[in-house]
């Protein structure tokens, strides 16, 4: 791919662009952000990794230059204000969606036919928000979370039993809040079910210690985590450059999948290069599917305040 854009050039931006270049995904990497000098900055010093990482991806930063993205065939949105403790996600809804309107009117200036990846929280009304202002198919607009939301429960897994996370096969649905569902009856770990590996009690944990996985980590840094959410969004993104249709929970729009409509959430998807290829409705039982319901009442009261905000 020539170019790859990632707008919003903090913590998780920068390190989904530093992501991309080590694997050397595109001939040229676009930071963007805001704030005079840090997208240049931080860059400039990804891109004096490159002969030590072994990369040819060049990596520039701009301020505001969005003439610069001209032409990307896949753009990762990761702006607005990250959560301090005490706040949830969706505290940031006012903020965040102003922030991520204007992006997206400005990515799709330049660049009509990319591919966007919203990082922004909360995560599924942002992406449901960047879908609005960018008049393009849903298939083409969708959002890291359960990438980031499965490597977390594979890496606790992981841990419990002294396996590689390689290993762990997983899925999570629903939204990226403390109501998504990660989905034990379809974890395995290379086939072997974790049913037969971990008592329920355990899994329970690991399945809380998940749904809060965000939360642990605002707690204990005072601000959003960044490495596994910004290397969750690059290796979308590899999917989509390299063609892969690879199979991840992504936050789609669903239009009667699981008998929801109109909403944003987290599927399983088959991710390559027009984007999301195909939406996967697994069988769920009566707990699953409560659950799931749960999770998209949640989504859509935080997405009635983004309706009532008119700024469609
Ligand atoms: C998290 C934020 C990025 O889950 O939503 O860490």
């Amino acid at each position: 791919m020539d170019k790859i854009t990632v707008v919003g050039a903090g913590n998780v931006g920068a390190t989904c662009a530093n992501v991309i270049a080590h694997k050397d995904l595109a001939r040229e990497v676009v930071l963007v952000d805001i704030k005079e000098g840090l997208a240049e900055g931080k860059a400039l010093d990804i891109w004096q990794t490159s002969s030590i990482n072994n990369f040819n991806t060049r990596v520039v930063g701009v301020t505001n230059n969005y003439l610069r993205t001209k032409g990307s065939g896949v753009v990762v949105i990761t702006s607005g204000l990250p959560r301090k403790p005490g706040m949830s996600r969706d505290d940031l809804i006012k903020t965040n969606a102003n922030i991520v309107k204007d992006v997206t009117e400005k990515v799709v200036k330049y660049s009509p036919d990319a591919i966007i990846i919203i990082v922004s929280n909360p995560l599924d009304v942002m992406t449901y928000c960047s879908y609005l202002a960018s008049n393009k198919p849903a298939s083409k607009v969708f959002g890291m979370a359960g990438e980031l939301d499965t490597a977390r429960y594979r890496a606790f897994i992981a841990e419990a039993l002294d396996v590689s996370p390689k290993d762990i096969l997983s899925l999570s649905l629903g939204g990226h809040g403390d109501t998504m569902v990660p989905l034990p009856r379809y974890t395995s770990v290379n086939g072997i079910p974790i049913t037969e590996l971990l008592g329920k009690e355990e899994m329970d944990k690991i399945v809380e210690r998940t749904r809060f996985g965000g939360g642990e980590l605002v707690n204990l840094m005072g601000t959003s985590a960044w490495y596994a959410p910004g290397a969750a969004a690059a290796q979308m993104v590899e999917a989509i450059v390299d063609d892969q249709k690879r199979i991840f929970p992504v936050c789609a729009w669903l239009q009667g999948e699981y008998g929801l409509k109109d909403i944003y959430m987290g599927v399983p998807v088959k991710l390559g290069k027009r984007g999301i290829e195909h939406i996967f409705e697994i069988d769920l039982n009566k707990e699953e599917k409560k659950l799931l319901n749960d999770s998209a009442t949640a989504v859509k009261k935080v997405m009635k305040i983004l309706d009532d905000m008119k700024i469609f």
